[in-house]
C-alpha cells in the first residue's frame, strides 16, 4: 500500500526591511528581546523607549562567537518557558550577527516556530546577517552547521547603533559589502572605490545597496538551492581560517576578507579573474585595514576541512569564484591539485 501526503503549498514569507531611524514599534503580544551584555548596556534604553508590547522580557546572552552554541540556545528556551511564552509570543533579535543567528534559531524551534523581528546593531548584521532567514549556531565540526531557515517578520536597520561600533567591527562589515559588490554589482564596487565610508550618508547608501543585493538574491533562492550560494564568496576558505583561529583570532568579516583573497587566487589560476581585478579587490579590502594575508601551516589539512562545509557534497567541494568584478560562478569539481596549487600561491603572497 502507498499513501501520499500532499504537501504542495505556496508560502508567502515576504517582509519589509526598513532602513531609517527606528519608529515606535507596537506588538500585540509578549515579546522577548534577545541581546547580549554589550548591546544591552549601550542600547537597550533606546529600544525600550520605542517599543510597546503586552509584556517585554529581556534575555541577555554572553558576548562572543564562542557562545554561538547549543548551550546558549537551551538557556534562551529555558527562559522562554519559565516566563510562559507561547506560540503567539514574539522574539526581537537585538544585536550583531551572533545574537541575530541565535535568536532566529530559537524562534525557529521554540514550540515549532514563532515569529521574530531583526534589529541589527553591527554593520555586518545590517548589510547581511539580518536579512534572508539563515539562523543557527556553530558546532565543534564547523561554523553554522546547525540551524534552520526561518525568515524574520521585519528588519529594522537604524544607523544610530553604528555610532558605538568599534572601528574594527565596522571594517568587518565592510568586508561583507565588498563581497556583495564583487559578486553581483560592478557599479557598486566602482562606487565603493570612490568613497571613504567615513560620513553617515555614504555609509547609509552603502548599506542600502548591500541590502538591495542581498534581498534580490534571497528572493530568487530563499533556501540556497542555487544562486544564493554565491553569497558565500570567501566563506568556504574563511570558515576554515575562522575555525583555525578558534573563532577568536579573526572576526567573521576579517576571515571572509582572507577567504576572498584565497578564492581570488583560485579564480586567477582558472583564468576567471585578471591580476588587475584581483589587486583592485585586495586594495579595497586593505583600505579598511582588513587582513588579506594568512599563513596556512598545513595545506592538506586546510583542504580537508572544506568537506565540513555545508556547501560540500560527499566527494566534491563547491567553490564560489568571482569571474570579473560584478559576476560570480559556482564551481564544483575543481581538481584537488589545482586548489592545492592556488593555496600554495596564496601562501607565497607572504604571510609569516
Ligand atoms: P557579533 O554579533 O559578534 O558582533 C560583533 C561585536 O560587536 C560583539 O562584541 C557585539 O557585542 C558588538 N556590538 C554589537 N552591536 C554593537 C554596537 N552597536 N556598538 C558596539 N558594539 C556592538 O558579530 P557580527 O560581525 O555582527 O556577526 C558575525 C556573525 O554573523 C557570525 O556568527 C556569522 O556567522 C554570522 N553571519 C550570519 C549571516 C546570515 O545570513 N545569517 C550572514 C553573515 C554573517
Ligand atoms: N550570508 C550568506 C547568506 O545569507 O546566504
Amino acid at each position: 500500500m502507498r499513501i501520499e501526503i500532499e504537501l504542495k503549498q505556496e508560502i508567502d514569507n515576504s517582509y519589509q526591511i526598513y532602513i531609517e531611524p527606528l519608529k515606535k514599534l507596537h506588538i500585540d503580544s509578549k515579546v522577548a528581546i534577545i541581546t547580549n551584555t554589550t548591546v544591552k548596556k549601550l542600547h537597550i534604553d533606546y529600544l525600550l523607549q520605542r517599543l510597546e508590547a503586552v509584556e517585554v522580557k529581556v534575555i541577555e546572552l554572553e558576548d562572543g562567537e564562542r557562545y554561538k552554541n547549543i548551550q546558549s540556545i537551551l538557556s534562551i528556551l529555558d527562559n522562554l518557558f519559565e516566563n510562559h511564552f507561547n506560540r503567539s509570543s514574539k522574539i526581537i533579535a537585538f544585536g550583531g550577527g551572533v545574537v541575530g543567528d541565535m535568536s532566529g534559531f530559537a524562534a525557529a524551534i521554540f514550540q515549532r516556530g514563532i515569529e521574530f523581528i531583526q534589529i541589527p546593531t553591527t554593520l555586518l548584521s545590517q548589510v547581511d546577517a539580518s536579512v534572508g532567514g539563515k539562523t543557527g549556531i556553530n558546532s565543534k565540526y564547523g561554523k553554522n552547521l546547525i540551524g534552520a531557515f526561518h525568515q524574520p517578520k521585519a528588519v529594522y536597520i537604524d544607523s544610530h547603533f553604528l555610532q558605538t561600533l568599534p572601528r574594527r567591527e565596522f571594517n568587518a562589515g565592510v568586508a561583507e559589502m565588498i563581497k556583495m559588490a564583487v559578486t553581483f554589482d560592478a557599479e557598486f564596487f566602482n562606487w565603493l572605490e570612490s568613497v571613504d565610508l567615513t560620513d553617515k550618508k555614504s555609509v547609509q547608501d552603502a548599506v542600502a545597496s548591500s541590502v538591495r543585493i542581498k534581498a534580490s538574491v534571497v528572493a530568487k533562492d530563499e533556501k540556497e538551492m542555487g544562486i544564493r550560494a554565491a553569497l558565500n564568496y570567501g566563506h568556504t576558505f574563511g570558515h576554515v581560517v575562522e575555525r583555525e583561529g578558534n573563532f577568536e583570532k579573526f572576526l567573521h568579516g576579517e576571515a571572509v576578507s582572507i577567504g576572498i583573497i584565497m578564492a581570488n587566487r583560485l579564480s586567477v589560476a582558472l583564468g576567471k579573474l585578471t591580476h588587475k581585478e584581483e589587486s583592485r579587490i585586495r586594495t579595497l579590502l586593505e583600505r579598511y585595514s582588513l587582513p588579506t594575508l594568512y599563513h596556512i601551516d598545513d595545506i592538506e589539512k586546510f583542504y580537508e576541512a572544506f568537506f565540513l562545509d555545508k556547501k560540500s557534497g560527499d566527494n566534491s567541494i563547491t567553490f564560489i569564484l568571482a569571474s570579473n568584478i560584478g559576476s560570480v560562478e559556482i564551481v564544483k569539481d575543481i581538481e584537488k591539485s589545482t586548489v592545492i596549487d592556488a593555496l600554495k600561491s596564496y601562501n607565497a603572497l607572504g604571510a609569516k
